[in-house]
């Protein structure tokens, strides 16, 4: 009975101190890639469903600022807005028909017979996946736990992950869209995918 109120103890200090209500500046995404006609453009929120988006390329560039969709990082009470190498959550503000304001938070689509995860923005903050970015902006997530060997291992230093491929998906509409491949080895299966790094830049 102890443990189990330690547990539920330790549980609830877990969701406060993850609560990510403080916000960054705000930002867009960028690509780079070794593939000219992608280089240097935007990702934008693009309609995958009733208020949900996918992150699309947009083929806008730096100058073509009216383009550019915004984008927010969340990180917990305890952390410094806009800070580096601090986990939080991928934030667009969807402005729906009627001017409706809708707040959304990026979380990882998951098909269990595809190795590639596509971000999706479902409004409010009840769903979500946390990335980090580094000191040259570039988005990552943190690998903790190395599985490639047996008995798993921790990484002596966390491995700072950027599975970022631009691919064809199809989660609801047939898009080029950002995946994320699961694993720290191996090519995504889907054979559309090219690899990119994607690049916060402040507005
Ligand atoms: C992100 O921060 C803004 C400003 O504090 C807040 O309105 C929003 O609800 C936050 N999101 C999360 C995930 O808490
Ligand atoms: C470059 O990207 C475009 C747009 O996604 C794609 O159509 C083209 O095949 C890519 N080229 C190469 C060499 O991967
Ligand atoms: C990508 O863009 C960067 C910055 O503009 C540039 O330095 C680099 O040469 C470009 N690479 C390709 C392959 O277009
Ligand atoms: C932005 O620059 C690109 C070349 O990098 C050019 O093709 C495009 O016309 C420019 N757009 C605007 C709005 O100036
Ligand atoms: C975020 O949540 C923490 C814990 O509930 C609270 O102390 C803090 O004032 C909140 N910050 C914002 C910006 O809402």
């Amino acid at each position: 009975m102890k443990s189990f109120t330690l547990a539920i103890a330790a549980l609830a200090g877990t969701a406060a101190a993850q609560y990510y209500n403080v916000t960054s500046n705000p930002f867009a995404l960028f690509l780079k890639s070794d593939n000219a006609t992608i280089n240097g453009t935007a990702l934008g929120a693009c309609h995958q469903g009733a208020a949900i988006e996918g992150l699309c390329l947009t083929g806008s560039r730096r100058n073509e600022t009216s383009t550019y969709h915004t984008f927010y990082h969340n990180v917990s009470a305890s952390d410094a807005p806009n800070a580096i190498d601090i986990p939080g959550v991928l934030g667009y503000t969807l402005t729906a028909g009627g001017g409706l304001i809708v707040p959304s938070a990026m979380e990882f689509s998951i098909n269990p017979t595809s190795n590639v995860a596509v971000p999706i923005f479902y409004p409010g903050w009840d769903r979500y996946s946390t990335v980090e970015f580094d000191e040259c902006g570039e988005m990552y997530i943190e690998a903790y736990q190395d599985d490639t060997v047996s008995p798993p291992v921790y990484f002596p230093t966390p491995l700072k992950v950027k599975n970022w491929y631009i691919c064809l998906t199809r989660w609801s509409y047939t898009y080029s869209t950002l995946v994320w491949k699961i694993g720290v080895t191996g090519e995504p299966q889907n054979p559309s995918c090219q690899k990119v790094v994607v690049e916060r830049v402040w507005l």
